[in-house]
């Protein structure tokens, strides 16, 4: 077996342990999440106008009455560039589908590195969350910023090429962009093209356990417990793991083969838990006759690429710039 003995830098071992602790004591037996608690953790950072880094932010409102809304973050590139030219990255954060929201400081530090790594606009969707809100409310919420910006794309700035869209997410935002891929993939979208899809240690799942789940339980960030407790506050009341939200590859899900799925980069980690679910993931796209890479780091956990100070998230960010080029360049 293999040793999964994690060596962290003590400020990243020290959030882990807040979080995991202060995200234990927030879910209830009831289904119900103490938001007061996590909120402890939890803190918020308001969009800024002025040029920090090299990124500037805004918060755009979609829809008032679920308070949809996302952040805008842009990067301050110099005059010489008029013309829409840049690649719009919508991003999903990650959370169970329960933590964080766009406003969240490491959801906000994230997305700026994003912006300036990439040289992309990023729309970061504060989609609502579970348990107040289940399946589908997130899928539609996702969707619903699509068809947003595919009719008022003047909201973003006029460097913003929207026929170079990207969706990406982490953890519970990569299912998330799957599923809003595949509706997507059905609408008619007039001036929106997606030409790729970000993959980042997608949260999917089913109710057979696999060996990851098994031999990894024990290994920061994630257990069983936890994630088949947000499962449970997500699903349709009734719905088992195999539900096609969660058990993607299985047979209760939407056949992809005749759809233009974009081109997929799938990152996984050695030391996740979800990592076989998350290979099943990458193994259906390819049997199902779409483009998708794979890149597996035997040293992450669930989460790394949330702390810029661990060499790795450096190598995360080029590694998905060659796949960012890519597909650009495959357009042409
Ligand atoms: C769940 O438990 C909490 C704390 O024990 C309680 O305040 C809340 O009303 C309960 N909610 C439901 C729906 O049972
Ligand atoms: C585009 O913006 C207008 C004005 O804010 C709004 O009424 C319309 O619903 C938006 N389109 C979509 C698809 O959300
Ligand atoms: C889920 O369904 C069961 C029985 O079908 C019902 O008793 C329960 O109240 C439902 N829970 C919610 C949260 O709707
Ligand atoms: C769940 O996924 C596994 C592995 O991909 C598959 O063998 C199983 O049939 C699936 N179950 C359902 C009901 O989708």
């Amino acid at each position: 077996m293999a040793t999964t003995k994690l060596t962290l830098p003590w400020k990243v071992r020290l959030s882990i342990f807040v979080l995991s602790a202060l995200s234990d004591a927030s879910r209830r037996s009831n289904g119900t999440f103490n938001r007061r608690i996590f909120n402890l953790v939890d803190r918020k950072a308001p969009p800024n106008p002025n040029v920090v880094n090299g990124v500037y932010s805004s918060d755009v409102t979609v829809d008032p009455s679920r308070n949809l809304w996302f952040r805008l973050f842009i990067p301050s590139i110099s005059s010489a560039v008029s013309a829409a030219s840049l690649p719009v990255f919508v991003y999903f954060h990650g959370g169970a589908f329960t933590f964080f929201n766009a406003a969240s400081i490491p959801i906000d530090a994230f997305c700026r590195l994003f912006c300036r790594s990439l040289n992309a606009v990023v729309v970061s969707v504060d989609y609502r969350l579970t348990p107040e809100h289940r399946y589908p409310s997130q899928y539609d919420d996702g969707h619903d910023v699509l068809k947003f910006l595919d009719q008022n794309s003047t909201v973003l700035p006029s460097i913003a090429d929207v026929s170079k869209c990207f969706l990406a997410g982490d953890s519970a935002g990569a299912n998330l962009a799957h599923h809003v891929a595949v509706r997507v993939c059905e609408d008619k979208l007039r001036t929106v093209k997606i030409i790729g899809l970000v993959s980042v240690q997608p949260y999917f799942g089913g109710e057979e356990r696999t060996g990851s789940e098994l031999r990894l339980n024990r290994v920061p960030v994630l257990s069983l417990k936890m994630t088949d407790w947000h499962w449970k506050v997500f699903l349709p009341n009734g719905s088992d793991r195999d539900h096609g939200a969660a058990n993607v590859s299985g047979p209760n899900t939407v056949d992809i083969s005749g759809l233009d799925y974009p081109n997929t980069i799938v990152f996984l980690g050695g030391l996740d838990l979800l990592r076989d679910w998350q290979m099943k993931y990458y193994e259906w796209l390819r049997k199902s006759g779409k483009g998708a890479e794979l890149v597996d780091y035997p040293n992450a956990f669930h989460g790394f690429y949330l702390f810029p100070e661990l060499p790795l998230a450096r190598l995360f960010f080029s590694r998905l710039k060659e796949f960012v080029t890519k597909q650009i360049s495959n357009m042409n």
